[in-house]
């Protein structure tokens, strides 16, 4: 399809959007109105305009020998399971070489209005689908037919809602064979079936487009797109039945057990999937997110509270069907604590027991991304994506052995995990909640890892290693220090979706999306490392850690304010001129290039302009550090997710999610991507109706 495929609509009114931007539909069906009700931490955590001080030491560079391999270089054959997986801890290998410049060489483009109905990307780039909503992955499976699904179908067909994605190269395939991974976050029942489809079934068709999916790709050489191969080998879809092991200290524990389980070590599905990472050892993260949304609850407990867990009928009323999704059902009263960890999946073995590691803590995971530190040890960071909740690490405690993929698939289901305080430098009163930068000239200070299980023993009082890891939030309100009497607990963030560390540095990206609320009356107002009151177009941490890896302390600075400096918004770009760079709001995903660029993808636009969401890439070094490049735009109401660039090959790929999110099945808001024209046949699979689609974005075409 041609760079300038452009359907418009007529600008939807505002009424039905959200004070964070992001569609009233969404809101109810992704995140169960998170931003809309109460926020769920009501601690007194003091933030660290408290203890504001301290002449911070930038460290100009760690000592590396750190980071992981995350360039996955699988190396045995093409039908093997067992891919030998190279590299190790160590820069990625193009470190060596610091930053370089990168074959993907493109014009930004302009801000697109959002209700183009459209996929815009550079000039002489070319996009397509690899794979859409109901496409078949399985031999015989049926085509997708938009008017007809059904829960057998579906079952054999990729979900909806992909968020994040990756693609690994198969062993042996000279580059010719991939298998993608991708989640399936969430289902919008209003555009996706006909209004005269019986409940029951919609039901049903929505459980089975939920999970996760691993198709196979191949492709003629690596000048071509890529195609996605049905009956492939190791094709496989997650569904709401497939079971997964509880790994760590939860398992086994009274918290998780159920009638169903009553030895709490193995759990029926994954909800509410959002972003992700690769290991090293090639195996898939993925973190279940607003998993509460799937829940019926008493709601009454302190803990059902924190966790947004209410007695409310579900936006999707799974509870009809199965009695596990409401909890005050007998037997089922622990179900919920059982959703809310970083699961790992083994794309290489159709036949894996996929995992809930424990060890990384209950919350609402937007994801998480490893790193290899000096000594071996595995690092996670993950943030918990909601507005004033905080940002953990988790360190392995046993260590990366290259090659030996068996036991590096252990390597998360032990260790020691910690929650973030964020300390300024600049007086307090420096901080004046627009976003304006302080007098040193950035926003920066000192921080350390507060401990919350560290060798096995809880450091929670009151709270033992299974209730801190499956009560996370709960015990990281109450982890901290105590100075001159006064508890020094985790910072409230601005919603940390992906957290990801730079195989070219060590330095790890945090993206704060937005919190409408922040200086709200009662609520925790701008400090250093969260400068802005009401803050709706978010900002980015960069965050250097002290020595190694696994060090419990850290310096930061913030890399980037957003917003649209030409719509008058307080922006920072580390201090690239604010009117040279593509306007961006509400980061989201995180990826880098293999340069060590950073790339962005977001989920809204900077405030009143009406722009769609996009993908940007970031320059993180010399003298345009700062500089944002928007590289493409997705259509009417859909967002940007899991972008992967193989800048070697002049490619991106993108997940694109809830296109048309706020039509319904009469009226659709978007026709992406088979864009149908009106009163036309749809061909065989293809559908007049937007279809949540991985797509790759290529040169050439
Ligand atoms: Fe599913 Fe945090 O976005
Ligand atoms: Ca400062
Ligand atoms: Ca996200």
């Amino acid at each position: 399809m041609s760079e300038t495929t452009s359907r418009k609509f007529n600008l939807l009114p505002m009424l039905g959007h959200t004070k964070g931007k992001r569609s009233a539909v969404t809101c109810a069906l992704k995140c169960d109105n998170a931003c809309a009700g109460d926020v769920c931490n009501t601690s007194s955590n003091s933030y660290f305009r408290d203890i504001a001080s301290a002449t911070m030491s930038r460290r100009a560079a760690l000592g590396f020998g750190a980071a992981g391999a995350l360039a996955v270089v699988l190396g045995s054959a093409v039908t093997s399971a067992e891919p030998a997986v190279a590299g190790g801890p160590g820069l990625a290998p193009a470190a060596k070489e610091g930053f370089a410049k990168s074959k993907l060489v493109f014009q930004p483009i302009a801000p697109v209005d959002a209700a183009v109905d459209a996929v815009t990307v550079p000039k002489g780039f070319t996009w397509q689908p690899v794979i859409r909503w109901g496409d078949p992955i399985f031999k015989g499976a049926p085509d997708f037919d938009l008017n007809n699904q059904t829960a057998k179908a579906q079952e054999q067909q990729f979900g909806y809602n992909n968020d994040y994605t990756d693609i690994l190269e198969i062993p042996g395939s000279k580059g010719r064979r991939a298998v993608l991974f991708a989640n399936h976050e969430y289902t919008n029942e209003g555009i996706m079936f006909p209004k005269g489809m019986p409940d029951a079934q919609k039901r049903a068709v929505g459980q089975a487009a939920h999970g996760l999916s691993v198709v196979e790709l191949e492709r003629k050489n690596s000048a071509q797109p890529w195609s996605y191969v049905q009956g492939a080998p190791l094709n496989r879809r997650f569904l709401n039945n497939t079971v997964y092991e509880l790994t760590g200290p939860v398992a086994g524990s009274a918290l998780v057990q159920t009638g169903e389980d009553p030895k709490g070590r193995f759990i029926k599905g994954t909800l509410g999937n959002c972003a992700g990472g690769t290991t090293p050892w090639g195996t898939i993260l993925s973190g279940e997110e607003n998993f509460n949304g799937y829940f019926r609850a008493p709601g009454k407990s302190a803990y059902d509270k924190r966790y947004g867990l209410s007695d409310k009928q579900t936006a999707r009323n799974w509870e009809l069907d199965d009695p596990r999704f409401d909890t005050r059902n007998a037997g089922f009263e622990n179900e919920a604590n059982r959703f809310g960890y970083i699961v790992e999946v083994d794309p290489f073995d159709p036949t894996s027991t996929p995992k809930k590691h424990s060890s990384l803590g209950r919350f609402k995971h937007e994801g998480a991304n490893v790193i290899i530190a000096e000594n071996g040890k595995v690092v996670a960071y993950s943030g918990d994506d909601e507005r004033f909740d905080y940002l953990y690490k988790f360190v392995s405690k046993g260590t990366y052995k290259e090659g030996d993929r068996k036991h590096n698939m252990t390597l998360l289901s032990e260790g020691n995990l910690y929650v973030a305080r964020f300390t300024g430098n600049s007086p307090v009163a420096e901080i004046d909640g627009k976003g304006t930068v302080p007098a040193d000239g950035s926003f920066d200070g000192t921080g350390e890892w507060l401990p919350l299980v560290v060798d096995g023993e809880s450091a929670i009082d009151g709270m033992t290693v299974e209730e801190v890891l499956v009560y996370t939030r709960v015990a990281a309100d109450k982890a901290g220090v105590v100075v001159n009497n006064v508890r020094q607990g985790p910072t409230k963030m601005d919603r940390a979706e992906d957290v990801e560390p730079s195989l070219h540095t060590g330095k790890v990206y945090v993206a704060c999306t937005n919190n409408s609320d922040r200086g709200k009356a009662g609520k925790a107002g701008a400090d250093e490392a969260n400068p802005r009151n009401q803050n709706r177009d978010g900002h980015i941490v960069e965050i250097t850690e002290t020595g190694d890896q696994t060090s419990t302390k850290f310096t930061w600075n913030l890399l980037m304010v957003c917003g649209d400096p030409a719509q008058g918004d307080v922006t920072y770009f580390s201090g690239y001129p604010v009117d040279k760079v593509s306007p961006i709001s509400c980061p989201d995903n995180l990826a880098f290039d293999s340069v060590g660029n950073l790339w962005i993808s977001t989920d809204g636009a900077p405030s009143g302009i009406g722009k769609a969401d996009g993908l940007f890439k970031v320059t993180l070094d010399g003298a345009e550090r700062g500089k944002v490049e928007q590289f493409l735009a997705v259509p009417n109401e859909g967002e940007t997710c899991g972008p992967i660039i193989h800048d070697d090959e002049r490619t991106v790929f993108v997940a694109v999610q809830h296109p048309g999110e706020d039509g319904s099945f009469e009226d659709q808001h978007s026709f992406f991507p088979d864009y149908v024209a009106e009163g036309a046949t749809p061909a065989r699979g293809q559908a007049r109706a937007p279809r949540p689609s991985v797509i790759q974005v290529f040169h050439g075409g």
